[in-house]
């Protein structure tokens, strides 16, 4: 277990290292020369991290050294011998195509057509080469490869070009230089028979810059998207943050097999293809959103992440928070910001409050860690988000650009830490933001509540909050936080009321009140009539909050609210409210409430259509999971059920007339308006299916047919296969044989299936396991098929017999043995095992009991010991 506190300086450093790699398949031959420095301060023998590979020679300034001059036991590599200034030279070898965790060096595809590619980040350079792999160590990085040009005619580092050239036997060579440090992390290789696409770019400052996105043969007709998202990216971080591209070369790489979404490696971005290709026959609208803001998030990573990167990992949301923001922002801009907010905020409360309420959470800062691998989290990236949101707030636009200038000033070529940042940010604005790293310390998601009272007499109008954070693990008592509460006060016509407070003159119908408390009041001087408080707009802090609304009190904001996100949260809890009563036994005045004041919204013709689709959409199963203790899942499954099943009851017809208008118009336009309408087209679809089963099912098979683009195909699908409509079958067939050779597509398929809600999905779900198509070895084949059953279906998972738990349990013992981070992220679809009703949860205990005994790697080990403790 490695401690926040027990961080210290680096005792060496290395200056410069030139690595000197020969490529294979089946054998990499990595030479590498580090120029060492000593701090004096420290006298502490030269340790190295380094494993996974075998040792061919060590020579210390120019001599080899024999087996008594070091020792080295397979992770660590110490040697008394070694002086400042010292040069030290190794030569490793590995089998790449043996790596199957895909960390450090591996093989990408098959033997005969795959390609060589790295991951380094947390810990995988270590893999590669003898290294004080820690980020704080910067170096200037010197690649050279080498490999036999039919088989790896594209080679690929780090930096920038410098020099290529012929070998004999059909080898050849190039070279990269890096001008810029970095921590080893960032290093990346890639070899292959890539194909690539190119554009100029010239920078706000005027430095050309050679953009290229490489990938494979079948593929490289689909990066067009990605190429255009990233100039877009560019150039909005050049206007937005001052900040320009340092190389001159941009390379983007995309792979099949990768653990996360993608990396930012200096200057050679590497996606996983799922985030970086898209066209139109084959890719959603969400799948163009999630490339345009993942090349934008790793693109921002170039300044947030590698021009100023990270002391050690407990400040990993350093680069990340922030970088996770900056694209929020950014996507804001390039489409709608309401709609941008509520799918992140969704993306919270379905993945981040989860963890922040169970036996995984950990604060954004986390104090500890016994796998670095298991903290690429929701609370790291997209908490770490929203604490940089109220930072910004607290700023404003001018005081957080002023902040982020100061930043880069004073870190630029550095390793920083959370509290240097929030120094540089405050500083020149005569802030002090330290309140704020409470935040960052502490886990759990602050509850907030809210009361208001009105004195007609005085006009005076009190809001009293109160904040409250349950423990979490290892943290039993938690200090207050400073809660940034933005509201207005809606009067009886819906409109804002103005807002003085007392020594004020005049009043603004928005601001924002700081809770620095655990409890305070604020009182509104002059109010006339108030209706309703609208509170938290859009979602301020990441706190749930209990204001105590009634079913009319949110219905008339549902109608009323200036603040689309508040509107929309306005359904949220209604649906929220409805549910509840429905997991009582009753919640039929509840629905109706609902579904009442939603319908008029159809006739709305100045709604924008995806935010009508996001307002007349229930909350996730996961959200509402949330709300239950102990967890009966097909009780839960059946209340939402019945939630949806009224609201299409109520709104069927109308929603099946808005679904024919829009039909009549939709020509698979990838534009913002056509998309908005699209994502309508497919709610409305849905209800129709519910409101009437048959008609509904004749609709969606056509559509299935008929479909302009994926976005409708994959709607009509789900609904016939979720719905198990007569036609489902045939449409399932029918996308297997037309997307049998393209993985992203086909992944679509395997997902679905998982999701279906029946009992005997565990069957169809072990049975996909056995598709000549699925593999273990591939993350995103994994998680579509296993992590969307364990975390989408609770009908078949939570199967009474346990069959659901047994499958995961065999699946995850063996994918420990392949791939160790994946095998831990899906091990966490266990984590909630307590919260289940007594049988399932004596089954999943047992289950995860049994695991733990059986894991192997720290990763997997991590999450069961954590999850049971
Ligand atoms: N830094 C990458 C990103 O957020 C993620 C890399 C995660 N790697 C890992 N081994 N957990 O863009
Ligand atoms: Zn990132």
């Amino acid at each position: 277990v490695v401690h926040l506190r027990d961080y210290r300086k680096p005792a060496w450093r290395v200056e410069r290292i030139e690595l000197d790699i020969d490529l294979s398949v089946r054998e990499a031959i990595v030479r590498s020369r580090l120029t060492l420095a000593r701090d004096p301060a420290q006298n502490e023998v030269l340790t190295l991290d380094g494993e996974g590979f075998a040792l061919q020679s060590l020579a210390l300034d120019g001599a080899q050294l024999g087996a008594n001059d070091y020792t080295w036991d397979g992770r660590e590599l110490r040697m008394p011998r070694a002086r400042d200034g010292s040069v030290l030279e190794s030569v490793a070898t590995l089998d790449p195509s043996a790596n199957s965790a895909l960390q450090g060096l591996y093989l990408s595809g098959s033997d005969e057509h795959g390609f060589l590619v790295t991951q380094c980040e947390a810990q995988g350079f270590r893999r590669i080469a003898f290294f004080p792999d820690r980020p704080d160590v910067l170096a200037r990085y010197t690649v050279t490869l080498r490999a036999d040009r039919a088989r790896f005619p594209v080679l690929l580092s780090n930096g920038n070009p410098a020099g290529a050239g012929e070998l004999p036997d059909g080898r050849h060579w190039a070279r990269w230089d890096d001008p810029h440090p970095k921590p080893s992390y960032l290093f990346a290789l890639v070899a292959g028979r890539l194909e690539s696409i190119e554009e100029p770019y010239v920078t706000a400052e005027g430095r050309a810059v050679t953009l290229r996105i490489y990938a494979e043969p079948d593929a490289i007709g689909r990066c067009g998207y990605a190429m255009e998202a990233l100039k877009r990216a560019m150039r909005w971080d050049e206007e937005h943050y001052g900040r320009n591209y340092d190389l001159d070369v941009f390379h983007i790489v995309a792979t099949h097999d990768f653990n996360m979404g993608a990396m930012e490696n200096k200057g050679l971005n590497i996606f996983n293809a799922k985030y970086l290709l898209a066209d139109p026959a084959r890719s959603s609208d969400d799948d163009y959103r999630h490339v345009e803001a993942i090349v934008a998030h790793e693109y921002f990573h170039n300044w947030t992440g590698n021009r100023v990167t990270c002391r050690d990992w407990f400040q990993l949301s350093l680069k990340e928070g922030l970088t996770v923001f900056r694209e929020q922002e950014f996507s804001g801009d390039m489409g709608s910001h309401a709609l941008k907010r509520i799918e992140d905020v969704q993306l919270l409360r379905r993945a981040q409050f989860p963890e922040d309420a169970g036996p995984l959470a950990h604060p954004v800062r986390p104090p500890s860690y016994s796998a670095i691998d298991n903290f690429y989290t929701a609370t790291v990236y997209d908490k770490g988000a929203e604490l940089i949101r109220m930072i910004a707030g607290r700023l404003g636009r001018a005081g957080w650009r002023r902040g982020m200038d100061e930043y880069f000033r004073r870190h630029d070529g550095h390793a920083a830490s959370i509290e240097e940042f929030l120094a540089a940010l405050g500083e020149p604005n005569g802030a002090d933001l330290s309140p704020y790293l409470d935040w960052y310390e502490q886990a759990g998601t602050p509850e907030l509540r809210a009361r208001g009272d009105y004195d007609a007499q005085s006009k005076v109008y009190t809001l009293t909050l109160k904040q409250h954070t349950a423990p979490t693990p290892g943290q039993a008592h938690k200090r207050a936080l400073p809660i940034p509460v933005r509201l207005a006060l809606l009067g009886h016509d819906g409109r804002p009321l103005p807002l003085r407070m007392a020594g004020e003159t005049g009043g603004v119908a928005e601001r924002v009140v700081e809770l620095d408390g655990a409890s305070r009041a604020f009182r509104f001087l002059g109010i006339e009539k108030p209706r309703v408080a609208s509170l938290l707009r859009g979602f301020s802090a990441p706190v749930r909050l209990e204001a105590g609304y009634t079913g009319d009190d949110l219905a008339f904001a549902l109608r009323h609210d200036g603040d689309e996100f508040n509107r929309w949260d306005a359904s949220q809890q209604l649906a929220r409210l409805a549910f509840d009563a429905l997991m009582r036994g009753g919640g039929e005045r509840e629905t109706a409430v609902w579904a009442d004041a939603l319908a008029p919204l159809f006739d709305d013709a100045s709604l924008d259509p995806a935010l009508l689709a996001e307002l007349v959409t229930p909350p996730d199963v996961i959200e509402l999971t949330e709300r239950v203790t102990p967890v009966d899942p097909l009780a839960v499954h059946a209340a939402r059920e019945a939630l949806e099943n009224a609201l299409a009851l109520r709104v069927g017809a109308q929603a099946a007339a808005r679904h024919e208008a829009l039909a009549r118009v939709e020509r698979g336009a990838l534009d913002g308006a056509s998309q908005n309408r699209r994502r309508l087209l497919n709610r409305c679809l849905a209800l129709w299916m519910r409101w009437q089963p048959e008609a509904g099912a004749e609709v969606a098979a056509t559509r299935y047919v008929l479909a302009a683009g994926m976005t409708e195909r994959q709607a009509a699908l789900a609904q016939l296969v979720l719905r198990a409509a007569p036609q489902a079958h045939k449409a399932l067939a029918d996308f297997e044989q037309r997307y049998r050779d393209d993985a992203i597509t086909l992944d679509k398929w395997f997902a679905l299936q998982a999701q279906i809600p029946e009992r005997d999905a565990v069957e169809r779900v072990a049975a996909l396991i056995d598709h000549p198509r699925f593999s273990l070895r591939n993350p995103n084949r994994v998680h579509a098929l296993l992590r969307t059953f364990a975390a989408r279906n609770l009908v078949a998972f939570h199967r009474a017999d346990g069959a659901g738990y047994a499958l995961m349990e065999s699946a995850l013992e063996r994918l420990d043995r392949i791939n160790p981070t994946t095998a831990a992220r899906l091990a966490t679809a266990l984590k909630d095992w307590r919260r289940l009703e007594p049988d399932r949860r004596e089954r999943m205990r047992r289950c995860l009991e049994r695991l733990v005994a059986q894991a192997r790697s720290p990763e997997l080990t991590d999450i069961l010991r954590r999850s049971l403790a």
